[in-house]
């Protein structure tokens, strides 16, 4: 009896090809997985591809759930952007596809899984550590990473099996899920060239967008966003609303030199309407309500945790220590934050909280102030003394030389 392969296919042209691969050059039956993290594929379509392919068996997990609660919302609480600009949206979902990989190789006595990554991103990274830590005994067989053909040679692959190539068949490589769209290759590879129109789907042009701004309101518990303007929501439900939303007022375009963690500089351009809107929202009201010395050192602990995630290492028990900080800090973020959306922009203009920590009698320049100036004169001569002696002896030892 053939061996059998569980691959995470797409529907795209690569993994559709890798259906034929793994069937030949491993000569292994297949069985493919798509799991929905909310990429908006059509997943009967999927599922017709694959079988119009000569898998043995289909399957099609709805995860978005999962995703948003066990993936986002932890990202949220982490104010998680990667070098300051990328929300790690591609690497969120990574090791939550591969959890499912697993799970189906073992109900199913699978003893291989395939993906279809490159030798030359992150996502390989994701998925090989991801697997490995849940099944060490699993192959991972990865023949993008090994069979070298140009995009042309693949095509006249898929061609010579029967693999239908469209031809409105996108020059970019796409990655959507509820937090975002990842698009690169193309034109896009000079990263001195403006993105053109076309990559973008998720977001208007801010030119184009309202001539007239848009008022949001996001409501905050435990430090995970739980209604809009008023109205309660479902995670997934919020999540799609925000990129609406945001999306029609141009927000959430990412234009990024990008670090990989295989050493590569890369350009790479996003479209994140809801995770720009939530991230800057949740990192404004946590400013609110901890302290100076929690939001410093929650800072170094937000990186550390994105940096985790994007290089592939969800799985390292380091995020979940990390994550014990990080949640008990969130039990006081809550309330509820205004931003205002104008042609591409976005504002945080107005926060309240029932743990907020600004007292307006403290911080008023009325007269009327319950701030005590005169101890600020005391003060300021203990908090310089370091810094005033060393000037002093500095001065001094200058003036010997002379
Ligand atoms: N650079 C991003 C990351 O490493 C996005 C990767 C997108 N993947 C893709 N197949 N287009 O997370």
């Amino acid at each position: 009896m053939k061996d059998t392969t569980l691959l995470a296919y797409s529907g795209g042209l690569d993994t559709s090809v890798l259906i034929k691969w793994i069937q030949q050059k491993y000569d292994s039956e297949v069985i493919t997985l798509t799991v929905d993290v909310g990429q908006q594929n059509d997943l009967k379509a999927i599922e017709k591809k694959a079988k119009s392919l000569g898998v043995k068996k289909h399957y099609s997990i709805d995860a978005k759930e999962e995703f948003v609660t066990n993936h986002v919302f932890p990202a949220i609480k982490a104010n998680a952007l990667y070098e300051g600009k990328y929300p790690v949206s591609t690497a969120l979902a990574r090791p939550l596809i591969a959890s499912k990989m697993v799970k189906i190789a073992e109900e199913e006595g699978i003893k291989a899984v395939a993906h279809g990554c490159t030798g030359k991103g992150n996502d390989q990274v994701r998925f090989d550590i991801t697997i490995k830590s849940l099944a060490p005994r699993l192959k991972i067989i990865a023949p993008v990473r090994e069979w070298g053909l140009t995009r042309d040679e693949e095509i006249k692959f898929a061609k010579a099996n029967g693999i239908q190539i469209s031809p409105t068949t996108s020059p970019y490589s796409i990655d959507q899920n509820l937090w975002g769209r990842s698009i690169e290759c193309g034109v896009l590879e000079d990263p001195s060239h403006e993105p053109p129109e076309e990559v973008f789907e998720w977001t208007v042009p801010p030119e184009k967008a309202p001539d007239k701004p848009e008022y949001v309101t996001i409501e905050f518990e435990g430090g995970i966003p739980c209604a809009i303007n008023g109205e309660n929501l479902n995670p997934v439900g919020l999540i799609q609303t925000l990129n609406k939303i945001a999306g029609k007022h141009g927000v959430g375009r990412i234009d990024h030199m990008e670090d990989r963690l295989v050493g590569i500089k890369s350009r790479e351009i996003y479209e994140c309407p809801a995770a720009t809107v939530l991230l800057e929202a949740h990192k404004d009201l946590e400013k609110t309500v901890l302290t100076r010395h929690e939001v410093l050192f929650k800072q170094q602990i937000d990186a550390q945790w994105t940096f985790l995630v994007y290089t592939g290492l969800w799985m390292d028990p380091l995020r979940e220590d990390l994550e014990a900080f990080i949640n008990k800090t969130q039990d006081r973020v809550c309330g509820e934050v205004k931003v205002k959306l104008y042609k591409g922009g976005l504002q945080v203009v107005g926060r309240s909280s029932p743990m907020s920590l600004y007292d307006v009698n403290l911080a008023t320049y009325d007269i009327q102030t319950t701030f005590d100036q005169s101890c600020s004169k005391g003060f300021i001569e203990l908090w310089g003394l370091p810094t005033t002696m060393s000037n002093i002896l500095k001065k001094k030892k200058e003036g010997e030389k002379k």
